[in-house]
């Protein structure tokens, strides 16, 4: 390929380290799209070099013309690779290939959010000492390019919250539930056979690979450092379908979603399942798609919506990252885009807030015994703790059952002042199961 000086530039050579079902997804794409991928980077770009476990395994892309290995290190180090593409997961191997790539003096491409999440400070820190650039807009939201809309997009914004649904598994299972019934297992089922679960699909089902994403998201757009540890975290294996439907008979969606956002005591990161009014965009959401829904001060809220999971999906976002670093293979390190959207050094160590400082409505499921004054027995615990309550539904008592539902809306209110209640309410005599909790958002403002 020559430049627009009519000088001829040799290709861009990439090692590609795990062929599964990202990694077929990059090459499938690198191959077809070739043409257009090189009219945009200036350069053409190869797969020259891949790793994988099992290279005798069936594949889903096309590997002529490509030298394959078991041994990933063969990759990182040799020195016709100019990008190495970290497409294996899990953050203990990745983390030692990615340091020795960088020492190596190789460009990163990776869709690892467990990596970034928890060893990006490190890794970002490496990689300006030896000016080379990591890329890492797969990691968050599969192929919605969120990490270039907030870190350059909306660069001239103070980002005041965001909110996201960033694990396509969870949402797949909560919207079969909602709109099939189905189980929650046979659904997590389906979302592995499809290759959107994570390996160990408890980090999916537990908010887990939400945090990474979360901690990725705030750290860019509040320039703090990458905190994994202080997200708070809950899963969705609690929700069940009584809760699905009531939450519609109120007139709201149940998502998972991860929310970051700036209080004057600190910046809140948490993740867990949430009610949001079935009006809002973000409530309807559906099956594996992810959304992010970022307010800044001059702009106002922004949505970006598209695929989260999936082969070719992730694969378009590893190929944008390609093209980036391509295009900047030759510039400054000191003029490129920072990695975490800040000069490193304005980096800034805002605190994380506890979630018991955190403020959100709540829904309340409550299985009382059907008796005279049960109601009121609660509401007073509510009163007393100065906990407005917005919405109320009393059920009737399944046929041969004593237990009714209650079911709550609560105005906003201090997560520690909710757990109080809620304890008191438990040792109520006529309560005999956990109340079920969940944070309500309207996303007003
Ligand atoms: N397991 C992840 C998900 C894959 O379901 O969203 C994409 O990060």
């Amino acid at each position: 390929m020559k430049t627009n000086k009519g000088n001829v530039v040799n290709p861009v050579k990439i090692g590609l380290l795990g062929l599964g079902t990202v990694g077929g997804g990059t090459i499938n794409v690198l191959k077809r799209n070739a043409s257009e991928i090189s009219r945009r980077a200036g350069r053409e770009i190869q797969v020259t070099h891949a790793a994988a476990r099992d290279i005798t395994r069936a594949r889903i892309c096309d590997t002529t013309n490509i030298t394959l290995t078991t041994n990933a290190h063969e990759v990182i180090s040799d020195p016709d690779v100019d990008i190495v593409v970290e497409l294996i997961g899990g953050d203990k191997l990745a983390r030692e290939l990615v340091m020795k790539a960088i020492a190596n003096g190789k460009h990163v491409v990776t869709a690892n959010k467990a990596l970034i999440a928890k060893h990006g400070n490190e890794i970002f820190s490496e990689a300006q000492k030896q000016g080379v650039m990591v890329a890492f807009e797969a990691a968050v939201a599969g192929g919605i390019p969120i990490i270039k809309a907030i870190r350059e997009g909306l660069a001239g914004n103070r980002i005041e919250w965001l909110a996201g649904i960033i694990n396509g598994t969870g949402n797949f299972i909560l919207t079969e539930m909602r709109d099939k019934g189905r189980d929650f297992h046979a659904v997590l089922a389906d979302a592995q056979r499809l290759g959107y679960a994570e390996a160990d699909p408890t980090f999916d089902i537990e908010g887990v690979d939400a945090a990474h994403k979360l901690t990725i998201l705030a750290s860019i757009a509040f320039g703090i450092p990458l905190q994994f540890d202080k997200v708070f975290m809950e899963g969705i294996t609690n929700i069940t379908q009584q809760d699905v439907v009531y939450a519609e008979e109120l007139g709201y969606r149940i998502k998972h979603l991860g929310i970051a956002s700036r209080t004057n005591k600190g910046i809140a990161l948490r993740v867990h399942p949430t009610l949001i009014p079935e009006r809002r965009l973000i409530a309807n959401v559906d099956g594996v798609m992810n959304a992010v829904l970022v307010q800044g001060d001059a702009v106002g809220p922004t949505l970006y919506y598209g695929a989260g999971a999936g082969s070719e999906a992730t694969a378009s976002a590893v190929v944008a990252d390609i093209v980036d670093v391509v295009r900047t293979l030759t510039s400054d390190p000191e003029n490129r885009v920072p990695h975490l959207a800040f000069q490193p050094d304005a980096i800034n160590n805002t605190p994380i807030l506890s979630m018991l400082d955190v403020e959100t409505a709540y829904y309340l499921r409550i299985s009382a015994t059907d008796k005279p004054g049960v109601l009121a027995d609660i509401t007073q615990i509510l009163g007393k703790a100065e906990i407005s309550i917005e919405a109320i539904i009393q059920k009737e008592p399944a046929r041969n059952e004593t237990a009714v539902d209650i079911i709550m809306l609560t105005h906003r209110i201090l997560e520690s002042q909710m757990n109080a209640a809620i304890e008191e309410i438990e040792a109520l005599a006529s309560i005999n199961t956990k109340v079920m909790r969940i944070r309500v958002e309207t996303f007003d403002n």
